[in-house]
């Protein structure tokens, strides 16, 4: 028994002092005393020598024993700087967890769908600034300064004008970007452009104090309302398919002359009406025209030489369309029930 006792003290000694600069010496360190023949077990097998009364308190030294053997192999194995690299119950051949991609958002398909549409009839991109100064929202786009459009009810004021500084705004549409463009380039121009819109409007399922358009623009010699009518009849057989209708219907603009209003046949109903077309069967869809001759003459564009269409509409109003949501609050909630629906149009 004394001399159990002894041995026991002794392998711990020499436990204690080990030291293992690789993963082999920890291996042999495992297998020296923890293994199925190791001196660990070979003391544990002398339990049978112990006389009864001793077993108990002997059984407590073999378990600390056993312990400090199976710690000293825990430190031995962080020293290497890895943890157990035994089996520790992961199976490295498993599929990793699924990691989720995410949606493109409705209104970010339509208006992709919108772009690339008109990108086959020649158009190009261009983008503006969502805060604009009064000149390029309103100004420039022939909005004389009392025009209702002008009030505090529609538009967010971002920095109100003096005598001699400008207002600055959020864009009430996208047609500040046409100012934007003929700015900075000379005709021919065929530019869409997609953005966001502000305008202080209570929020409800049918409006929304921000919301997104696409306008269009093309300027050049001999451009005309024949052009316009067939540019946007194609955008919409190629959005809605061939069957869709379109009608024109005569409105007014302060930067259009003459100025249009397109609707299309419902394309929730297919025309019988329902709640979306107030059951006229009719569904607008943009408003568009000539370009005003002082719109183009506050660029220098000479309108004697130059004409040109302009449009603009709603992406919300094609991705209602499109997907037959009527809440327009559903488009901004972030709510990924609702976003994940959309994996592609
Ligand atoms: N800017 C108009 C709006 O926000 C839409 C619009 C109408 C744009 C006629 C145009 C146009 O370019 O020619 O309601």
């Amino acid at each position: 028994m004394e001399q159990l006792l002894q041995q026991i003290q002794d392998i711990q000694n020499e436990i204690t002092a080990v030291q293992a600069t690789s993963h082999e010496e920890v291996e042999q360190f495992r297998i020296k005393y923890l293994g199925t023949k190791g001196l660990v077990k070979q003391i544990m097998g002398e339990m049978k020598q112990v006389p009864n009364e001793k077993k108990k308190e002997f059984g407590q030294i073999l378990n600390a024993f056993k312990l400090h053997a199976e710690a000293k192999l825990e430190v031995l194995q962080a020293g290497l700087g890895d943890e157990a690299e035994e089996d520790n119950g992961t199976d490295y051949s498993m599929p990793g967890d699924p990691t989720p991609v995410g949606t493109r958002h409705p209104l970010n398909l339509v208006r992709n769908q919108m772009v690339s549409i008109f990108k086959r009839l020649g158009f190009a991109v261009a983008e503006g600034p969502e805060i604009e100064d009064d000149w390029h929202n309103f100004g420039a786009m022939n909005l004389p300064l009392d025009h209702p459009a002008r009030d505090m009810q529609d538009t967010f004021y971002v920095k109100e004008g003096t005598e001699t500084e400008s207002a600055w705004l959020l864009r009430t549409h996208t047609s500040s970007v046409q100012a934007r463009v003929m700015e900075t380039q000379k005709p021919p121009i065929r530019v869409i452009c997609p953005g966001r819109v502000y305008r202080n409007e209570t929020i409800s399922a049918r409006a929304h104090c921000f919301f997104h358009q696409v306008e269009g623009l093309y300027i050049d010699e001999n451009v005309s309302f024949a052009d316009l009518k067939q540019t946007l009849y194609f955008f919409v057989q190629e959005m809605f398919g061939k069957d869709v209708k379109v009608r024109f219907r005569p409105s007014y603009f302060p930067f259009t002359e003459p100025s249009a209003e397109m609707d299309i046949s419902c394309q929730i109903c297919a025309g019988k009406g329902c709640n979306i077309c107030k059951h006229t069967g009719w569904v607008e869809i943009l408003g568009s025209g000539m370009v005003h001759p002082k719109v183009l003459e506050n660029f220098g564009i000479d309108p004697e030489k130059y004409t040109g269409f302009a449009f603009g509409m709603g992406v919300e109003r094609i991705a209602q369309l499109k997907y037959q949501v009527n809440d327009l609050r559903l488009y901004s909630q972030n709510d990924l029930r609702f976003l994940q629906q959309f994996k592609s149009v």
